[in-house]
């Protein structure tokens, strides 16, 4: 029980820990709300794979074999892409022998990690065959897999140059047209480079005089088909994306100026470049790279990319993820971009830099650009003129590649600004699918996934990103380490740890009324009003039939019935001076409760004994005057349902301990019962006291390892029965008397209440308080810099966040004791409504 104490412990300390808002704070409304919670218990739909292996972290998905193709730490599978878990599937198991991990061991690599054989490459080589390459406890590997037989050859190709060793490297491979693509840093002490080997021309990055990559760590690589429906002939290209460590510093359009700074990069190189002739011989004459820019200076370092509609160049795009870039660990926020394929083709048309030797520094080069213009692919035009190949470029454009391989335009995001700012989330990973709705438009959908096993379901509007859901996949707090999605199965699989995870791509039958339907803004789903239901778009015959509203999520369910059955009234007896709690649970995180007495009276927190949460109603001392019909409504984008509604009667107290009703009670208090107030309060205070150094201790201890299980649903009824009115401890809405008067409540804790803190349901909120600021590192010096991401995750699915009172003076034991009260109090009128349903108390 006392566990569940520990938001308003945190909110002791809290309020010394936070100033007041940042003035480097990103807009607050990119920060979404995710709409619904889903957590790993209520997952449904969901298959399991898990062999012996571990770390299933390379996903390769066959559409038209139906296939899943998995590579894990020491072992491949194939499986059913219908349903993983069926038992049908395939195993290679390829491990690295006992001697080979010895003598890894002996290297002075870890045998507990790396001196294993992690599969990297999983890519389909011909109609025939799979190729895949592993590290093989530091001794890289490659084989050709015969995709039927499904078993490893007799004899595997050396992989030094085609993987890393290290598999906690940054890796990318692609297999396009039988040529390897790899994008690494390969042997232990080598530096990175972007390599294309199985091919007639094997190619690499340049090294000299100028390297062209700088402690690069590759996140994602991906073919555009540029040549097809090309007026110019172009050539197909390969994009990377990686972060690396930033050599223009200080320079130009770039103001940050630490020597060590990484920041994030696009790169491309043309499929058809055979190197150089003379110059650039077996290098790619086709490299050039940009700066790629979301929201600088706090989010630089690249955590996942992915592309949408690769194959249709004119309409790619990519969204990218980024992580606050910080040396305080503890603090996590991330950021999603999107940038379009014709901005990245502008960027690399555009200036060039240039290292100038006089000054030691990067500039924007603004001399004279030899023709061909450097970098670019071979074109009819240039064919034309009698450059069949990059073998046939001049020297001086070659020598011009050389040492021009940066842009001087960093590439900006669309709409130049992200699409979302996260605080509290690490994305690991991220995919995502267009998908065209019956009535017409298209959205892109994603599927981001966190370093601690939830996924948030995003649809990307014209406004920004609305995130439709986070679902916990995964028990344990361990990192998404992999996303695919089939739309043919319409399943998204998740690799990770421990095994690997279909999940289906919606699950409409969720939402239950119309207006549930259109609020949640799945682009899947829709209102069929010949059915009664929330549906998959794609099941549907008649599609033009169905209510869908993604844009705005709010219109047209107007005219349709279907709001659902109206909840049954409940009765409410109590006796006068009693409290009364009325549950009412909000299923959405964007909604807001609206509470009507006798059907037209709005109840506010705070008025005449009343105080609204989001789970509830609570009055207190009722008095008859608080009899009459409640109706609890859900408030969301301007929509109003109907979720419970009550009958209180507030009944005459029994005669015998009452023949003087006092009027203003705390006025006829006799002194030795205030003395018992006092006494009673300073008790909780210093169990206050005593609880917040043990809490904080065992906190300090054993933080990290709970934070999966303690998130979200806090419920101190019976938790997470559907449907049901289980209440959430941190939904409590505690008021500061200096601000809102408790009417006759006012007694209470005397001025000993002064520094009382309040807890506000958070965003969705009116007027919510600021979030957790990505803290500039001079608020984290007092040592509490744990503290932003562990208090979201106590107050998880309700987004509660704490703000200090006006007066500013800090927390004492007294607030906490309130609080502490105030929730003991409302527990026991829970346990009260539980068992007295219907009936008198
Ligand atoms: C493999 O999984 C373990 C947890 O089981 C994790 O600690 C480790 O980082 C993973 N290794 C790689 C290379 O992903
Ligand atoms: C790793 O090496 C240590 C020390 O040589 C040895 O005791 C241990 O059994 C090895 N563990 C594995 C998994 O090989
Ligand atoms: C596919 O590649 C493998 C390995 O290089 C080779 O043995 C096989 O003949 C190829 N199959 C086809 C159909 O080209
Ligand atoms: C380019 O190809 C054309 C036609 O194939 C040929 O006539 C020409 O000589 C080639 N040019 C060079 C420089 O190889
Ligand atoms: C599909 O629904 C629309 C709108 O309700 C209706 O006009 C149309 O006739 C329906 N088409 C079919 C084939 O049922
Ligand atoms: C409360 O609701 C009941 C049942 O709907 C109705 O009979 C009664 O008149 C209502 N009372 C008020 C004050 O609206
Ligand atoms: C609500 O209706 C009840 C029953 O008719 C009545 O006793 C009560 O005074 C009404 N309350 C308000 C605030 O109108």
């Amino acid at each position: 029980m006392w566990g569940r104490l520990w938001p308003l412990l945190l909110s002791c300390l809290i309020a010394t820990a936070i100033p007041g808002p940042s003035p480097r704070r990103p807009s607050r409304e990119l920060d979404a709300t995710p709409r619904m919670t889903i957590p790993y218990e209520e997952l449904s739909g969901t298959r399991h794979f898990k062999g012996q292996a571990q770390n299933y972290s390379t996903l390769l998905l066959e559409e038209a074999s139906g296939r899943l193709l998995v590579g894990a730490r020491g072992a491949l599978f194939s499986l059913n892409a219908q349903d993983i878990g069926d038992g049908t599937h395939k195993e290679i198991l390829w491990e690295a022998s006992p001697e080979m991990q010895s003598r890894c061991h002996q290297k002075g690599k870890n045998n507990q990690t790396e001196c294993f054989n992690h599969v990297r490459v999983l890519q389909r080589l011909n109609a025939t065959h799979l190729y895949t390459c592993g590290t093989h406890a530091f001794q890289p590997l490659c084989a050709a897999i015969d995709a039927q037989a499904f078993t490893l050859p007799a004899t595997f190709e050396e992989g030094r140059e085609k993987c890393p060793y290290d598999p906690a490297r940054g890796f990318t491979g692609l297999i396009i047209d039988g040529g390897l693509y790899t994008a690494t840093r390969y042997e232990f002490r080598s530096i990175p480079d972007i390599r294309r080997s199985r091919h007639p021309h094997s190619l690499k990055t340049e090294e000299a005089p100028m390297h062209w990559l700088n402690d690069a760590e590759f996140v994602f690589s991906v073919l555009v088909r540029e040549s097809e429906a090309s007026a110019v002939g172009d050539d197909d290209k390969v994009y990377y994306f990686f972060t690396e460590r930033a050599t223009e510093e200080g320079s130009g359009s770039f103001t940050q100026s630490r020597s060590s700074h990484r920041v994030a990069r696009v790169a491309r190189v043309c499929k058809g470049d055979m190197g150089g002739k003379k110059i650039l011989q077996k290098k790619w004459t086709s490299f050039l790279k940009a700066r790629l820019i979301c929201h600088i200076p706090q989010y630089e370092t690249l955590r996942a990319v992915c592309s949408l509609d690769a194959a249709a160049s004119t309409r790619s795009r990519f969204y990218a993820a980024f992580t606050l870039t910080t040396q305080w660990k503890t603090l996590e926020a991330s950021a999603i971009c999107r940038y379009d394929l014709t901005e990245i083709q502008t960027v690399f048309t555009g200036p060039f830099m240039e290292y100038q030797d006089g000054t030691r520094r990067w500039g924007r080069y603004d001399g004279g650009v030899p023709e061909p213009r450097p970098g670019s692919c071979i074109t009819n035009s240039l064919r034309s003129r009698g450059y069949n190949s990059s073998r046939d470029l001049p020297s001086l454009v070659l020598d011009f590649v050389k040492l021009h391989p940066l842009m001087a335009r960093p590439l900006v995001p669309a709409r130049g600004r992200p699409l979302l700012l996260k605080h509290s989330v690490r994305y690991t990973h991220l995919t995502g699918t267009p998908v065209t709705t019956p009535g017409g438009p298209t959205y892109d959908l994603l599927f981001l996934g966190t370093a601690d096993g939830w996924i948030h379901k995003a649809v990307v509007l014209g406004s920004g990103m609305h995130i439709i859901e986070e679902t916990q996949v995964l028990r344990e707090a361990q990192p998404v380490e992999n996303l695919v999605i089939s739309p043919t199965q319409h399943s998204l699989y998740v690799g990770a740890a421990n095994g690997v995870l279909q999940l289906p791509l919606s699950t409409c039958s969720r939402y239950r009324s119309c207006y549930d339907c259109i609020l949640a803004r799945d682009p899947y789903c829709g209102w069929d009003p010949s059915t009664h239901g929330c549906v998959e778009a794609t099941t549907i015959a008649n599609r033009t039939a169905l209510i869908q509203d993604i844009e705005r999520g709010n219109r047209g369910c107007e005219g349709s019935r279907d709001a659902g059955p109206p909840p049954p009234l409940r009765t409410r007896s109590v006796l006068r001076g009693d409290d009364v709690l009325l549950p009412c649970d909000q299923p959405s995180n964007l909604a807001r409760a609206l509470w009507l007495l006798n059907g037209t009276r709005g109840l506010s927190d705070g008025q005449a004994g009343y105080r609204v949460g989001v789970d509830g109603l609570l009055v207190t001392d009722t008095q008859p005057e608080h009899s009459g019909n409640y109706s609890c409504y859900a408030e969301e984008n301007g929509l109003r349902t109907l979720l419970a509604s009550y009958s209180l009667m507030v009944r005459p107290a029994t005669p015998a301990p009452a023949p003087q009703a006092p009027s203003t009670p705390e006025a006829q208090l006799a002194p030795d019962v205030r003395l018992l107030y006092v006494l009673a309060i300073a008790a909780l205070g210093g169990l206050c006291l005593v609880l917040a150094s043990s809490l904080l201790y065992v906190a300090c201890l054993r933080g990290g390892q709970q934070r999966g299980r303690r998130r979200r649903k806090y419920s101190l009824g019976r938790a997470g029965r559907p449907g049901g009115s289980a209440v959430q401890l941190q939904t409590v809405s505690g008021q500061c008397p200096g601000e809102e008067d408790e009417g006759d409540d006012g007694e209470g804790a005397g001025g000993l209440e002064g520094s009382c803190l309040q807890i506000i349901p958070g965003e969705g909120a009116p007027a919510p308080p600021p979030p957790p600021p990505p803290p500039p590192p001079a608020e984290l010096t007092n040592g509490l810099v744990a503290l932003p991401s562990r208090l979201r995750r106590m107050n998880g699915s309700s987004y509660v966040l704490l703000r200090q009172s006006d007066n500013g003076v800090p927390a004492g034991p007294c607030s906490f004791a309130e609080e502490l009260s105030r929730i003991l109090e409302k527990r026991k009128h829970t346990q009260l409504v539980e068992q007295l349903d219907e009936s008198s108390v």
